[in-house]
């Protein structure tokens, strides 16, 4: 283990400045060993705790060869096709050399239809050979195209499948004006190559421009430069001038408005929900601000957002100047407009300093947590904060006590199958509560200004772990070492489990909830009693929450009679209401229930209700239901409910 100067070095500065994100080469970083380092007195030269890689770690989900070659740019040509269900066209490449001996690009493929590939050498085209591997059935295919004399550029004619995964086609009949067909995508994280050949890993970053063609009704919408005003004709321009991973790129097509919020914020829906959508979002401008004054200045132009339609299978998607949402966040009281806090953070964590492979995903999603909640602090006050804080830890809590392998409760995962299983409350609310159990330890000036040199020391690059923890540790914990301890910090970010070093968020209005829930279930106040008419969405989801699982036909039903809530509109409510029924056994909710699985497609509701249905003897019915539903829901929804139902995985 080497001595660390207190500066990063100047080859490290070099390599950064010279690349977007460091050459691949080694594997990953492995777990310090607390034994091996010495302790030391304040000020003296101490020895390095955390060393960072000296190159980009390989990514277990790529083909791509990006340490060799690397493409820089991607400039896409594509017609979309609403009755064949593909995109069709073509995508030219920019390579740049890493490795002067290159003889092939290695990209990745999945589903896709080649029909021919060009080289540029020297300013002339020629025809390139190329191969197409086995498709396996999570990566896809290996496609190598062999370079004649360092070609700068390939080109690629092509066409995607009708079963892209990272493609959702809605036939009109399934789009609320039900005119017009609706097709939106969904590449994170590893589906752009269901897209476009590319090198499709957080790895490498690359610009990308592109020309859409669709029918002249419809508008198209990209994670890109556009003009929100523009003409309606179905030719279309966009331009990414910024360096982006490639489960950025993003596309949205069908029959879609766009309403002003602020100058620079706006978003974007089908007429029916245009106007609601605007005003559950009206706050998002101060957002913008507010992370503005934390982390330094929004590096992408414009903010946008569009609300898809309900079979979007995430809450909320980060595509750079576009975020993509649910319907379901609009409550009509902005109860929920945390997502639009944290895919707008995800424009500093995650989009500006990104995981360069999947395992390192919390330093993505738990900064983002950590920043949302700074947001939502920030906009409506630390009441709402904690109370988001505790419903974050009693969830964390859960997961670490239900997890069947304890190894994928730290934050850095170990034995990643698919990239999916880095993404658990534990790398967001995990995440989240290190980042507070650092602004606790080392004061929150220092945290914040700490936080905004991260961001723009390491910004446009593609990091690990052990970098945020090198940079960490020669800045903050340099000129502060009593603050933490190494223990701590490896506990954290190594170790399976909640470390006792973590928040415990209290929030008065929980208290008052809990005392009148305990009241109830006392018997000594009726349902109708309970005062509920001042409780926030929050309130509501810690009082279902916390409901014991064992509770009777009787009190399910005098819960019901009172407040409605297997009716109830804001789907975060009915979604904790319904599982506590389907594990009570409460019947009255199939009906409400059956009609939720069949409208909404949001996975963080639909996985675990159909795995609860299953847990509890409901599985026929769940079947049932799911035979109707599949069709609409998204391909990376199918392929969970699949396996969740035939009982292989969550
Ligand atoms: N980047 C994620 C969504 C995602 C994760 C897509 C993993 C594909 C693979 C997004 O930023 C996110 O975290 N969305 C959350 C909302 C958030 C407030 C927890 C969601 O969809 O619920
Ligand atoms: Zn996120």
């Amino acid at each position: 283990m080497s001595l660390r100067a207190p500066a990063v070095s100047l080859f490290a500065i070099a390599v950064m400045l010279s690349a977007c994100s460091k050459k691949a080469e080694e594997p990953e970083a492995a777990a310090p060993d607390p034994a091996e380092t010495a302790s030391t007195e304040p000020g003296e030269e101490r020895e390095a705790v955390f060393t960072a890689p000296e190159q980009t770690p390989i990514d277990a989900f790529t083909y791509a060869n990006y340490n060799d070659v690397r493409v820089t740019h991607a400039a896409l040509d594509l017609d979309v096709l609403f009755d064949e269900k593909i995109l069709d066209g073509t995508v030219t490449l920019d390579l740049e050399y890493l490795n002067s001996d290159a003889e092939t690009l290695v990209l990745d493929a999945n589903d896709l239809t080649i029909r021919s590939v060009e080289a540029r050498t020297n300013g002339d085209w020629t025809q390139a050979t190329y191969e197409m591997g086995e498709d396996d059935p999570r990566k896809g295919s290996r496609f190598e195209i062999a370079l004649p004399d360092r070609a700068d550029q390939v080109r690629i004619s092509y066409h995607t499948s009708p079963e892209a995964e990272g493609l959702q086609w809605l036939s009109k009949e399934q789009t609320a004006g039900k005119e017009h067909p609706f097709l939106f995508s969904q590449f994170q994280p590893f589906y752009a190559r269901t897209m476009a050949p590319l090198q499709d890993t957080p790895a490498v970053r690359m610009t990308y421009s592109a020309k859409i063609s669709t029918p002249p009704e419809l508008i198209a919408i990209m994670s890109a430069e556009q003009d929100p005003d523009g003409e309606r004709d179905g030719e279309y321009e966009f331009k990414m001038p910024q360096p982006i991973p490639s489960y950025l790129l993003a596309i949205a097509v069908g029959d879609i408005e766009f309403q002003a919020i602020s100058k620079n914020v706006g978003v974007y829906a089908e007429d029916y929900i245009l106007d609601a959508s605007a005003k559950e979002f009206a706050d998002t401008p101060k957002m913008v601000t507010a992370i503005n004054k934390l982390y330094g200045p929004y590096r992408w132009g414009r903010y946008d957002m569009i609300v898809l339609p309900p079979s979007f299978p995430f809450g909320g998607m980060e595509n750079p100047r576009l975020s993509f949402l649910t319907p379901t966040l609009i409550a009509g009281d902005k109860s929920l407009t945390n997502v639009v806090a944290h895919e707008l953070a995800h424009s500093w964590s995650g989009n500006l300093v990104t995981n360069a492979v999947w395992p390192d995903a919390w330093l993505n999603e738990g900064f983002t947590s950590y920043v949302e909640n700074r947001v939502m602090e920030a906009l409506y006050g630390e009441d709402r904060a904690v109370m988001e804080r505790a419903l974050d830890m009693a969830g964390l809590k859960r997961t670490i006590a239900n997890a069947e392998r304890p190894e994928t409760t730290a934050l850095k995962v170990v034995g990643v199958e698919h990239p999916d299983e880095a993404f658990s409350s534990v790398s967001y609310a995990g995440g989240m509560f290190f980042l507070k159990f650092l602004e606790t330890r080392f004061g929150r000036e220092k945290f914040d200004a700490f936080l905004k040199d991260y961001f723009d020391h390491f910004a446009f690059q593609s990091i690990t772990t052990e970098d945020f923890l090198a940079y960490f540790e020669d800045n903050l914990w340099a000129e502060n070492p009593d603050a933490v301890t190494k223990e701590e910090i490896t506990a954290w970010v190594y170790e399976p489990g909640l470390p006792d070093t973590a928040e415990n968020p209290v929030s008065d209005a929980f208290e008052k909830v809990s005392a009148q829930q305990a009241s109830w279930l006392a018997g000594e106040t009726a349902a109708a009693d309970i005062e509920t008419s001042a409780w926030s969405t929050h309130e509501w989801l810690h009082f279902v929450n916390t409901l014991p699982v064992e509770m009777t036909a009787e009190q399910f039903l005098a819960l019901d009679d009172a407040f409605d809530l297997s009716r109830i509109q804001n789907a975060e409510i009915a979604f904790a209401w319904y599982m506590k029924a389907i594990a009570g056994g409460y019947e009255r909710v199939m009906e409400p229930l059956e009609s939720f699985l069949i409208r909404v497609g949001r996975g963080k509701f639909i996985y675990p209700l159909y795995g609860a249905l299953k847990a509890n003897g409901k599985g026929d019915w769940a079947q049932e239901v799911y035979a109707r539903a599949r069709s609409g829901y998204h391909p990376i929804a199918q392929r969970r409910i699949d396996a969740i139902l035939a009982g292989v995985g969550e």
